[in-house]
């Protein structure tokens, strides 16, 4: 039969068609980024690609790099906008670059939660939060495949560290694995339908993840409802007749056949249920199916870029601004000092699987001439980007130089970076500080005689120190690694066309020290133990009341809100309805990001201060006020017992908390949940 007679087909009645091996050969990719055809039987290969905030289509071999593609800002960036029909519309953009580049399947987006400020892939992750994670994880899910594309959601789970990732087994209580680290995949899996789920390299308690039969099966597909296909990462299957027996579903990439083999000879021995065979490739076989929905596109580049700058703008995060040093206005006479090898040679994505080949890349200098057309510019690179022996050299003349450019400025504007190669797959970090050459010679900018200030501009992925150097800044703009417009959304903030309104998806701590999981990252011998259990991010921060930097959540605006009317009330199924009143008070529109926090005032188990459980980002013009609502269900208020198997709501007094961070609660109401239940 043709491949068009076959057309009418379900995925059952094809799977009834095929001999054994041909079912066998459909569960291995047929090369690296391909998975194998039955032409016989009109099944044809579809194509995956990275993945995640840019195609990454690989022409040839496997370490090319892959065709132009948009690179929109990376998870670290995204994860601040907070705006979950931003990242929608980034996930179109995305899955209409795949149409246009024949791709069905794209690697992304990354679910993991950032448990450590150290992980090398902290860059491809949205947050240390699973609700505010699970909700731009689901939206950019939604976005890609609104195209009729694939996305396939990874690394699923307990990936997060980069330190012995093959191998590392993460042991940690199902507690903690429910409610942070599955959490982000249940809420994805179950609210957007991801057609790929990409099972992780590393161990859960002992048990490698693409073997892992709870996780693939019992959690994913019975208890979620999970209905698509699980593809294994990169080279990871070492047994593929127990991933099979486990859920999972497509090997990637091929191994000379041999996976092939051992499953035929599984099931001719009995080993190996045919009929489980028989799921896993229907599963593949429905995923070319819903692939043959996509329609060519032509990729609108212009569009692209544009969509990549605003998202870029609207993930900045304006960590300080004293004295209104911040936006820049364009007058003649004014001059301003551009110091940092990062304003010509711009950072925007880190290294590894996720590395796009960018269509087109807005250098901030040049933008910024170009947002100040009165004003003088003047740039020195003022620190190398390497460590070589010659760089060391060359760091005290550059510096010098910096210093003269800056002399008499109106402003100097520092922009930092980590350098090259210190955000990558595979590797962590083994500190949080930015490179002395930089930090230095902010401390001597900053000692200008004419107290000129300073505005500190970050280009880094994983979070960064501040601590050691922020008292020598006005004001401090973290801009993540922002993708190829991050130039040109820069200086939109800069100059305030664009009103800040990026949200830190992260806590910055004073040291790297007081981060929840440090005594127990990357773990050794083998193992990572979770010690620090459910307490990731600012719920450990704020359960020991630490000190920290900025707070999760935090992110400051051009114009000022006000918060008032908090009204809260139970809804009779467990959960709480909340509405408050938010009014812009200043000069300028802007955006507020509303954050709704629950803590359990008095439980049996020991939880967090207070979690994030909805948000809202509104646009107010000054002077106007809006009443937002906000639901909270039974679900967001339990835990997960494990002696009980199941999420238990405890009745009792529990606090809502609304503001503007984790750390700055305008308005705080009690509210006592009388009905026992579980949801
Ligand atoms: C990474 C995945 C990626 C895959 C294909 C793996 O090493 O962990 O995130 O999608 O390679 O490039």
């Amino acid at each position: 039969m043709t491949s068009t007679g076959m057309i009418g087909l379900s995925a059952s009645d094809l799977v009834a068609q095929l001999s054994i091996s041909q079912k066998v050969a459909l569960c291995l990719g047929a090369d690296n980024w391909r998975t194998a055809p039955v032409p016989e039987a009109g099944i044809e290969s579809v194509m995956v690609s990275d993945g995640p905030h840019g195609l990454r289509k690989q022409p040839g071999e496997f370490l090319a790099p892959g065709l132009p593609a948009t690179c929109f800002p990376t998870a670290s960036a995204l994860g601040s906008c907070w705006d979950a029909a931003l990242v929608r519309e980034v996930g179109a953009a995305l899955g209409a670059e795949a149409r246009a580049q024949d791709v069905a399947v794209i690697l992304g987006p990354g679910a993991n939660i950032k448990r450590s400020p150290l992980c090398g892939r902290n860059f491809e992750y949205f947050s240390e939060d699973p609700c505010l994670a699970g909700q731009l994880a689901a939206a950019m899910v939604d976005g890609i495949q609104s195209q009729h594309v694939g996305a396939c959601v990874k690394h699923f789970a307990a990936n997060n560290q980069e330190t012995d990732r093959l191998r590392v087994s993460a042991e940690l209580d199902e507690r903690t694995l429910r409610e942070i680290y599955l959490s982000v995949f249940e809420r994805v899996v179950s609210t957007a339908r991801p057609w790929v789920v990409m099972s992780a390299y590393n161990k859960i308690n002992g048990e490698y993840a693409w073997r892992n039969r709870w996780l693939l099966t019992e959690v994913l597909r019975d208890e979620w409802g999970f209905d698509g296909v699980v593809m294994s990462d990169w080279g990871s299957v070492q047994d593929r007749v127990a991933a099979l027996a486990a859920g999972l579903d497509l090997e990637m990439p091929p191994n000379f056949g041999i996976s092939d083999r051992a499953v035929t000879e599984a099931i001719a021995n009995g080993t190996l249920a045919e009929s489980v065979l028989d799921e896993a490739v229907a599963r593949v076989v429905r995923l070319v199916l819903r692939s043959r929905d996509r329609r060519p596109a032509e990729l609108d580049a212009a569009a692209h870029h544009a969509l990549a700058r605003r998202a870029a703008a609207a993930s900045i995060v304006l960590l300080k601004n004293d004295a209104g040093a911040l936006p820049l206005s364009d007058e003649p006479g004014l001059t301003v000092a551009v110091i940092g090898e990062f304003a010509r040679r711009p950072s925007y994505q880190g290294v590894g699987s996720s590395a796009v080949t960018p269509l087109h890349v807005d250098v901030p200098l040049d933008e910024l001439a170009r947002a100040l057309p009165s004003a003088t510019i003047r740039f020195s690179p003022g620190y190398p980007l390497g460590h070589s022996e010659a760089d060391k050299e060359a760091a005290g003349t550059l510096a010098d130089e910096a210093l003269r450019a800056a002399e008499g400025a109106d402003v100097i504007i520092m922009v930092f970076g980590l350098p090259p190669g210190s955000e990558v797959e595979h590797i962590d970090r083994s500190h949080i500080d930015l490179p002395a050459a930089q930090t230095d010679l902010l401390r001597r900018l900053a000692g200008n005689e004419n107290a000129t200030p300073v505005v500190a501009v970050l280009f880094n992925g994983s979070v960064i120190r501040t601590s050691t150097w922020d008292d020598c800044t006005s004001a401090v703009l973290e801009c993540w690694l922002a993708g190829q417009a991050a130039g040109s959304a820069l200086a939109d903030v800069l100059t305030g066309i664009v009103n800040p309104s990026g949200r830190l998806a992260e806590t910055i701590p004073l040291r790297l020290e007081d981060a929840p999981s440090y005594l127990n990252f990357p773990g050794e011998e083998g193992h990572v133990r979770y010690g620090e259990g459910v307490f990731v991010g600012y719920r450990g921060y704020d359960a020991a009341a630490r000190s920290i930097a900025y707070p999760f959540g935090h992110g400051l605006s051009y114009t000022q809100f006000e918060y008032r009317g908090l009204t809260v009330s139970t809804d009779g199924a467990g959960g709480l309805a909340v509405t408050c009143t938010v009014a812009n008070i200043g000069g300028r529109a802007g955006h507020e990001v509303v954050q709704l926090y629950v803590g359990d005032l008095k439980s049996r188990v020991r939880r967090p201060p207070r979690e994030l459980k909805a948000f809202s980002r509104i646009y107010l013009e000054p002077g106007i006020a809006r009443e937002i609502s906000f639901t909270v269900t039974a679900r967001d208020l339990s835990y997960w017992s494990p002696s009980r198997g199941r999420w238990v709501l405890e009745p009792g007094e529990f606090r809502v908390d609304v503001g503007a961070s984790s750390r700055d609660i305008r308005l705080a109401q009690h509210i006592t949940i009388e009905s026992p239940g579980s949801s």
